[in-house]
């Protein structure tokens, strides 16, 4: 079995760099789905309440045979909860059924709403009454990042941003990383455009690699977390599998230079995120 490489956040715990998402897995299927994706060797569940399927996660969790210890699991604050994030977080953890969170994120900044730094605060509460063994950001730009740090104590252990290659945040990516802040790609694969890329296609072809397995081990390669999904069991493996691949310095550099800008999800700093 492929050994997937683990990171050491600010607060010295340690996350596998390649994990498994799962939004859009309908809630009825996630038991199933992450079943499988613990069958075929993920130890990183990302989910999120905003989801729907943190019970299946769960439900999967305990149904395997692993130790509590071994799967890290990730969810995260609903929008509309940042003026309540200690019940939400109750909440969450009841349908995971685990006592302890490892990585609890604020999902959106929603800077219309100007609650995160109060969401930020009472997940510091959390996160020292041993409730999450860490705390982290997702959609935070540079600006967001900045109000925290001003504002706040505990340094995120995560930003967890939309991250491929034609999508890359440098800015975003720069800024974190100064503070120790690790950088998580979600949508790692461009929700699969990012696969038919002459370049990544041409990669492919001579590392006999698939393309989705180029773009995963370029992500490892620049020092990401990636967290893949896919509802097929042979495709969970294939993914898998990319943490075997090292790429040159010049592979990572032909993809790096993919960057293109475009945006595949909503645009953290504008939208209003009333559905999540
Ligand atoms: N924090 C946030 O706001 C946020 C936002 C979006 C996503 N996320 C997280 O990031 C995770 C992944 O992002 P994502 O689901 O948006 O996109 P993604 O992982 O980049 O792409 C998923 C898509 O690629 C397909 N796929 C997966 N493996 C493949 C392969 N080997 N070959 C060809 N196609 C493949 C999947 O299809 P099949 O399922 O049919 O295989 C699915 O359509 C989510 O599940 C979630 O946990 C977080």
């Amino acid at each position: 079995m492929v050994v997937v490489p683990a990171r050491r956040l600010n607060n010295d715990v340690s996350i596998p760099q390649l994990g498994f998402g799962v939004f859009q897995v309908p809630p009825e299927r996630t038991q199933q789905v992450v079943e499988e994706a613990l069958a075929a060797g993920y130890r990183h569940i990302d989910t999120a309440a905003a989801y729907g399927n943190e019970a299946g996660v769960g439900a999967a969790i305990a149904a395997c045979a692993l130790p509590r210890e071994e799967v890290f699991v990730t969810t995260k604050l609903r929008n509309g909860e940042h003026g309540d994030a200690a019940q939400a977080f109750e909440v969450s953890r009841r349908a995971l059924g685990v006592d302890v969170i490892d990585l609890y994120l604020i999902h959106w900044p929603v800077p219309s709403a100007g609650l995160f730094v109060q969401a930020w605060r009472a997940m510091e509460k959390i996160y020292a009454a041993g409730g999450a063994r860490a705390i982290g950001v997702s959609n935070f730009m540079a600006d967001h990042l900045d109000t925290l740090l001003a504002e706040t104590t505990v340094v995120p252990a995560v930003n967890q941003v939309e991250l491929h290659p034609t999508f890359q945040q440098p800015a975003v990516c720069a800024r974190s990383r100064a503070h120790g802040i690790a950088v998580e790609a979600y949508s790692p694969l461009g929700r699969g455009a990012d696969l038919t890329s002459a370049t990544v296609v041409e990669l492919a072809r001579k590392r006999g690699a698939t393309p989705a397995q180029i773009v995963l081990a370029w992500h490892l390669g620049v020092g990401n977390i990636a967290i893949p999904k896919s509802t097929h069991a042979e495709r969970m493996r294939e993914n898998l599998a990319a943490a075997g691949i090292s790429l040159s310095a010049e592979e990572l550099d032909a993809v790096r230079s993919m960057d293109s800008a475009a945006r595949i999800g909503p645009d953290p700093a504008t939208a209003a995120f009333t559905q999540m």
